[in-house]
């Protein structure tokens, strides 16, 4: 059997978790409301559903870091809430929510965990969206403001920071899809909004490196193995466009290649976003970068969506194993990515931030025999034991996610936990997956 001894010595193992999904405590110590407060209230997620309470972690994190340590679990990455540091995005510090994170980081490392932040996991200040949010250049400048605050405090105690989580999802389903917070639609409001999610990156990662140069700083994006549905030159095609938009366009300008706009001719309206002075600015100064893969994407060529003229072929349409989100399982997806990835010039260092599955789960007598998502987890990190033979740029894996949380738009009904939650009584379970990721952890 495959363990993490297998693995190089100084390979990095986690679990991930985000403060929108599992705080809760959203108007608690004088944190302000944040674009997704304000979706759930406009009854934009299923179920009616909210992330008021979430898990609860606000108030229950020293039980949940306990239990991350009885699993062995040595690194843990969670987000820090925006508007729990400056309720209104910019000017006045809330001194509880500084001190709740405080608590946080110093409980992880009094256990032996290391904890790794991510600044921006989706939930912008409402006050700083009422200022146009992503779509107002002006946010770089409020971005960075919040970063300096979160490394002045925090700095000398926590080594790995990412930026922005996933800048495509939540650019692509916040301001062009309008299924996510703030519920945005249109490509003009997604190219702004995708501009100075970019630019951010850029910007802010060279004010942490001048500052901070003790730290690691990257960013998280989103990445899937996309192969066409048919070798037919349209589904080609459509694949190679779907997979610069998927895969290439938040990273290459960020490596100083420039945004991908001749492989996507549709979204080159972006470039009239650029001031003087933007083409360096956009150029990050990553010492890695976390890579987020959950599936495949097969893609056909589809002569009614609008821009890209290219459509995902859902896995239930293909009739091919898949979780509750509807993700095919395809072990080899992260193979895939790592030697994408691993062949950009200008990246150093990869982790997977995350991977995981969504399934039902039962608790039944105390347990939840989640077999799914522990096979899910053992098919992959055997793949990504193989990545690791070929690119030496892997250097970690985190499991997505710790426990059940709010899952955005789709609410409390999806469950990608290790460690289950019953919303009613917010009790912990350890789920079979965690013990199955213990027992592969431990020596
Ligand atoms: C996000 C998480 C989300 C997970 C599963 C990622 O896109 O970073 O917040 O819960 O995928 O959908």
């Amino acid at each position: 059997m495959l363990k993490a001894s297998d693995f190089p010595a100084d390979f990095v193992w986690g679990v991930s978790s985000a403060a929108a999904q599992t705080e809760g405590a959203a108007s608690k110590d004088g944190r302000g409301p944040s674009i997704w407060d304000d979706f759930a209230k406009r009854k934009k997620v299923k179920g009616n559903q909210s992330p008021e309470q979430a898990c609860e972690f606000y108030d229950r994190f020293e039980e949940d870091i306990l239990l991350l340590k009885s699993l062995g679990i040595p690194n843990f990455r969670f987000s820090i809430s925006w508007s729990r540091i400056l309720p209104d995005g910019t000017g006045a510090v809330n001194k509880a929510g500084i001190n709740f994170y405080h608590k946080l980081i110093d409980t992880c490392l009094q256990n032996g965990i290391e904890p790794w932040i991510t600044l921006y996991h989706w939930d912008l200040p409402l006050a700083l969206e009422k200022k146009g949010g992503w779509k107002n250049r002006e946010i770089i400048h409020w971005f960075k403001d919040y970063a300096a605050v979160c490394l002045a405090e925090y700095g000398e105690k926590v080594k790995h920071w990412m930026l922005l989580n996933e800048p495509l999802v939540f650019t692509g389903a916040g301001y062009f899809a309008g299924y996510h917070a703030p519920g945005k639609r249109g490509m003009s409001n997604f190219l702004a909004a995708a501009y100075h999610a970019a630019l951010a990156q850029g910007y802010v990662s060279k004010f942490i490196k001048t500052n901070y140069p003790n730290v690691q700083v990257g960013a998280t994006f989103s990445c899937s193995f996309n192969t066409p549905y048919s070798l037919k030159e349209k589904d080609l095609n459509a694949c190679k466009r779907v997979d610069t938009l998927l895969n290439k366009f938040f990273i290459e300008p960020n490596l100083g290649l420039g945004f991908p706009v001749k492989e996507l001719s549709a979204l080159k309206a972006i470039n009239k976003h650029m001031q003087p002075g933007d083409e360096e600015m956009l150029k990050a100064d990553f010492d890695f970068i976390g890579l987020q893969v959950y599936t495949r994407e097969v893609i056909a060529h589809s002569f009614f969506t609008p821009y890209l003229r290219a459509k995902i072929v859902s896995a239930s349409k293909r009739k091919v194993f898949h979780t509750n989100m509807n993700w095919e399982v395809y072990p080899d997806a992260i193979f895939e990515v790592i030697k994408l990835f691993s062949a950009y010039e200008g990246v150093k260092k990869i982790y997977i931030t995350e991977n995981g599955a969504s399934f039902s789960d039962q608790l039944l007598n105390g347990r939840v025999h989640d077999f799914h998502r522990q096979d899910y987890l053992e098919k992959h990190i055997k793949k990504l034991h193989e990545a690791s033979l070929f690119f030496p740029k892997l250097k970690g894996y985190f499991v997505w996610s710790a426990t059940d949380n709010f899952e955005w738009t789709e609410g409390y009904k999806q469950r990608f936990g290790i460690i289950h939650i019953n919303y009613e009584t917010l009790e912990r379970t350890v789920k079979d997956s965690a013990y199955w990721y213990r027992d592969f952890l431990s020596n």
